[in-house]
């Protein structure tokens, strides 16, 4: 049966590129907050014995949170068959680990959230670092893609004389196949952070040899642009053409982009997993593999006994 998918509000470019891959129809429904800022839902489309998809990306994730559970638990109530949910943006897999005693590991209780929800969760580029994989904290079946070939292929098609540079350790495995699928050459930083604004990061080791090449900076998220920031600073310093910021994912803390603009940045491109204006890199075809394989999962799945 075709499977259906919610769409919720704020990213309706990707939600209509997905639709398509997907052949999904729409879930019509509700959402808006009463007056007191409480949550109202109502689903209008039959969803008995359907398969949905919850499309619903994690940035600014608390104010998200609460609805989505609600709409699960609508879907569930009447009748959905399974409910997974894509979020092309997986919010809080940055505090992975207790840095300072008395801190929540929040990244493992939003798992648990999420794990009670959802029947699957399919993200794209999760924020792995001192984890493997999302089956440490998440105990329904996960599916993770990457971006890197569309970068890559944007790269390409854009930038002439490329040189690839990740800002941190962290990059390293974005930066890498981005690189090498170009092909161009690419160099890797080591950064500090000491506070959520305060952030330093290495010198381009010889950088006289990349003169003449166009810096292209590569990074999962660009939050408070800080990273970037200082990345870009550099190579302005050091009189290369203006750098080109890529992130995956567009977080934008309220003054990232002045941040890099101030800096001395060049183009600021994102990809759709968060709305944004800079986004230029529509993740739907990446998203819809693991998807279809979740879906047709479920249909498969023997129709429970009445
Ligand atoms: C962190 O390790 C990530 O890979 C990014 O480098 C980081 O999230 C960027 O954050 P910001 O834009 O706030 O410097």
């Amino acid at each position: 049966m075709t499977p259906l998918l919610l769409a919720y509000p704020g990213h309706e470019r990707l939600a209509a590129s997905l639709q398509l891959e997907l052949r999904a129809e729409h879930v019509a429904f509700e959402l808006r907050s009463f007056p007191d800022g409480e949550t109202y839902v109502r689903i209008d489309s039959d969803v008995r014995d359907r398969d949905v998809a919850i499309l619903c990306t994690l940035h600014r994730p608390d104010t998200r949170i609460l609805p989505l559970i609600f709409i699960v638990r609508t879907l569930r109530e009447l009748g959905a068959r399974s409910v997974g949910l894509i979020a092309p943006y997986l919010a809080y897999m940055r505090q992975d680990k207790r840095f300072h005693p008395g801190e929540e590991v929040t990244s493992e209780v939003f798992a648990q959230v999420i794990s009670r929800a959802a029947d699957w969760l399919v993200t794209m580029d999760p924020h792995l670092h001192r984890r493997q994989s999302l089956a440490e904290i998440y105990s329904i079946p996960t599916a993770v893609t990457h971006a890197a070939p569309l970068l890559s292929d944007w790269i390409l098609a854009h930038v002439d004389e490329p040189l690839v540079v990740g800002p941190d350790s962290e990059s390293e495995q974005w930066v890498r196949s981005v690189a090498e699928a170009v092909p161009c050459p690419h160099v890797v930083l080591e950064k500090t952070r000491r506070g959520d604004r305060d952030v330093s990061v290495s010198t381009v080791p010889g950088i006289d040899r990349w003169r003449g090449r166009t810096p292209v900076l590569v990074d999962d998220i660009i939050s408070s642009a800080r990273t970037m920031g200082v990345v870009v600073r550099q190579f302005r310093e050091a009189e290369f053409a203006a750098p080109v910021c890529l992130g995956v994912h567009g977080v934008f803390a309220p003054d990232a982009w002045e941040t890099l603009k101030n800096a001395g940045a060049g183009r600021v491109v994102t990809t759709n997993t968060i709305a944004h204006a800079s986004n230029e890199i529509d993740v739907a075809i990446l998203l819809a593999v693991p998807v279809t394989g979740f879906l047709s999962q479920s249909e498969r799945q023997p129709a429970p006994i009445a």
